[in-house]
């Protein structure tokens, strides 16, 4: 411990460690694509050496050169410490702030091996869903978190701590920003350019604003979806049993699917190609079953099917191979989707059918152009299977991760005649209306002791609250509590904790409010042992503008604007947040969304009560009012009792137009 603690002291180290080992037993991320001109690399190893001293310079400008060259980026690896990086007690990390502390655990939790995607280049999630651009700025941000007191903000650009600024103890400890551009300057290959040469990254949604807490925020959020979707298929009968749920993805976010499925009551499932993803999930358990062969796999799920039996099984392959094979045999599936990383459609987060993963990631590298073009055919393919199940009767929707969009580019057979997707996105027909425009979203918490007895209390903390609102609850919103409190019930016996101590829970601004204020109560008390994390994924009701999935159900024409998002993380940020961020892409690519989140430390006090009041409060109806005055009819209802509960609160609320009206006069 006396080590760790002097390590992260010390900041970047004034003598040179030993230069690194490539390690082949972990996940690494792809080769990045060769985009720099040579003027633009040069740019980019000077832009590395200003955080080393000029005399390592020598010995760092040809390894740096060299990481460029075979990696696409400056990763600085021989910098990575030789430390666990883990989400240990709040006390175990060295500190003059405890907020700033609890900050050094969140972000620790990130780069966990048992949690991150590949740790070694700093990615948690999402193929390119980046903490840190590299080493040398995890360990000048885990100094300035030990130095600062609580009269100081740091501030992160894009990973780069830029310093610590003097501010005060109501202000935020940290302020993130991640891959802001210029908005003319944001495709994919910019994001390509800006990254290599080290002055920007894709902070995704949680993974660079430190709130990524294992696949089990996903899970929630998946079995809730399906569940949902299955009532839909069966027009709300409950009776879900011996569904068939088909789609692809163990990665990061996307291996919850399986575990979900299982959940859910149904039979998932997930083909992935990636052999090391699958092994993954099999020995974690939450894939049953492994199969390399679609017949066999196929008699499986019918049988399972047939004895409504609650199981996941995953092809090891291509996905687009397992979806030919159950049209071409006719097989009755009844909910379909899709969480391959279409996000990063080119630099390996989607692989073409008919290519071994190594091949493919050798194109990738090599022959980007034919690479692209075989990820478009790929996904023409990927469709016509689609489009021949779904005449069948099958459920497809857009899983988040820009399928419809990437399809529609790649000239896929996936538009109606007026233009429009022939799909919906699960944010349009399940997630928006049921659950966004009631205020419902991935709330979230982390126990900084890194207890499970902290988290167990907090759990049934979690369930009084939720009971008690219930109880008096309209009928609007009781099928969504009565999930949400299955789903704590049954949370702790699903073992699904990997890394923090964190639970998520699907709540609305009352609920997330009063939930809160139980914990501080707790740890005010002494029944819960340290300070406590509030958050959320940034996939949620205010936090995030994006046309594609958080906004898909936003019809009024405002869904390409980014206001909500802008405006949402401003108003936390002086309303009581520890840290604050906002990021240009998470989710559906770069450029295609501005998504937002934040983190509250709670630690018993008055004056944490007094935080948690008022910025819950606006981080849930922010995006309310957004969706209420789009005319959504759930957000009407949820903000006009809002207005009845809090005096406070004036919205301004839309009057309906007649659509005949409004269509003859053109
Ligand atoms: N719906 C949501 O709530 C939600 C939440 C988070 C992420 N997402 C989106 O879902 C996507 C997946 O996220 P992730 O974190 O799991 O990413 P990931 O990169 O960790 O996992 C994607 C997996 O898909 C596999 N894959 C790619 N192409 C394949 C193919 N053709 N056949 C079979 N397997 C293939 C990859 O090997 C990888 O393991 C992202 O686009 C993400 O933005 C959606």
């Amino acid at each position: 411990m006396k080590r760790f603690r002097e390590l992260v002291v010390q900041g970047i180290p004034s003598q040179l460690p030993p230069p690194a080992i490539y390690d082949y037993e972990i996940s690494h991320a792809p080769r990045r694509k060769d985009i720099l001109t040579r003027e633009e690399k040069v740019l980019a190893l000077k832009n590395a050496l200003r955080y080393f001293h000029k005399q390592h310079h020598k010995e760092l400008s040809a390894e740096f050169a060299k990481e460029l060259e075979s990696y696409g980026r400056i990763y600085m690896y021989r910098f990575r410490p030789e430390y666990r990086i883990t989400a240990r007690s709040i006390e175990d990390f060295p500190h003059k702030s405890r907020q700033a502390a609890a900050i050094m655990l969140m972000l620790s939790n990130n780069l966990d091996y048992a949690v991150a995607q590949h740790p070694h280049e700093l990615i948690t999630y999402g193929g390119n869903g980046a903490v840190f651009q590299n080493w040398a700025q995890y360990l000048l941000t885990m100094q300035y978190l030990s130095q600062m007191t609580d009269e100081q903000t740091l501030v992160l650009y894009s990973g780069h701590p830029m310093g610590l600024f003097p501010s005060h103890k109501e202000a935020p400890r940290l302020v993130v920003t991640n891959g802001m551009v210029i908005p003319n300057y944001s495709s994919q290959d910019h994001w390509e350019k800006f990254n290599a040469m080290g002055v920007s990254q894709y902070g995704q949604m949680t993974a660079g604003s430190f709130m990524y807490i294992g696949p089990q925020g996903i899970v929630h959020g998946t079995t809730i979806t399906l569940l949902n979707a299955a009532r839909m298929k069966n027009k709300g009968s409950e009776e879900i049993r011996g569904k068939i749920f088909v789609s692809s993805g163990l990665g990061g976010m996307s291996g919850a699917q399986a575990k979900a499925a299982v959940i859910a009551g149904v039979v998932g499932i997930v083909a992935e190609i990636n052999p090391k993803a699958v092994s993954k999930r099999h020995e974690q358990g939450w894939v049953d079953e492994v199969y390399t062969d679609c017949d066999l796999l196929i008699e499986r799920a019918l049988k399972a099917s047939a004895a409504r039996e609650a199981v996941s099984l995953a092809y090891q392959g291509n996905v687009v191979d397992l979806w030919e094979r159950l049209a071409d045999r006719d097989i009755r599936v009844d909910l379909g989707s899709d969480q391959t990383s279409l996000h990063n459609p080119f630099a390996g987060g989607y692989y073409p059918v008919g290519f071994s993963l190594e091949e493919s990631n050798r194109m990738m590298a090599q022959e980007p152009e034919r690479f692209k073009q075989e990820v478009y055919n790929t996904l023409r393919r990927h469709v016509a299977a689609i489009n021949r199940l779904t005449a069948q009767g099958m459920y497809f929707f857009d899983y988040g991760n820009a399928f419809l969009l990437e399809a529609s580019r790649a000239g896929a057979d996936i538009l109606k005649d007026d233009g429009r997707f022939r799909y919906p996105s699960y944010v349009q027909d399940i997630m928006g209306p049921f659950f966004f425009d009631y205020g419902f979203g991935p709330y979230r918490w982390v126990c900084t002791s890194s207890l499970t007895e902290d988290l167990a209390v907090t759990d049934s903390l979690a369930i009084e609250v939720q009971e008690e609102i219930l109880r008096r609850a309209p009928v609007e919103i009781q099928p969504q509590l009565k999930d949400n409190i299955h789903w704590i019930r049954e949370a702790a016996a699903n073992n699904l904790v990997v890394g923090s101590q964190a639970r998520i829970l699907y709540a609305d601004a009352e609920g997330r409010t009063k939930i809160a204020l139980a914990m501080n109560k707790a740890i005010r008390e002494g029944r819960i042992s340290a300070p406590i994390v509030l958050g959320r994924d940034h996939h949620d009701v205010s936090g995030t503008d994006s046309p594609f999935r958080e906004t898909s159900n936003i019809y009024d024409g405002s869904s390409f604007t980014a206001d909500m998002a802008i405006q949402n993380v401003i108003g936390d940020s002086f309303r009581g947040a520890t840290w604050v961020s906002i990021h240009n892409g998470g989710g559906v690519g770069w450029g295609e969304v501005i998504n937002g989140g934040f983190g509250m430390v709670i630690d018993g006090s008055e004056e944490a009560d007094r935080r948690i009041k008022a910025m819950l409060h606006w981080d849930v109806n922010n995006g309310i009012a957004r969706r209420s005055w789009a005319r959504n009819e759930g957000a009407i209802f949820a903000i006009k009792r809002e207005m009845e509960r809090t005096p406070l609160l004036k919205v301004t609320l839309p009057n309906i137009a007649d659509d005949d009206l409004v269509e003859s006069c053109f």
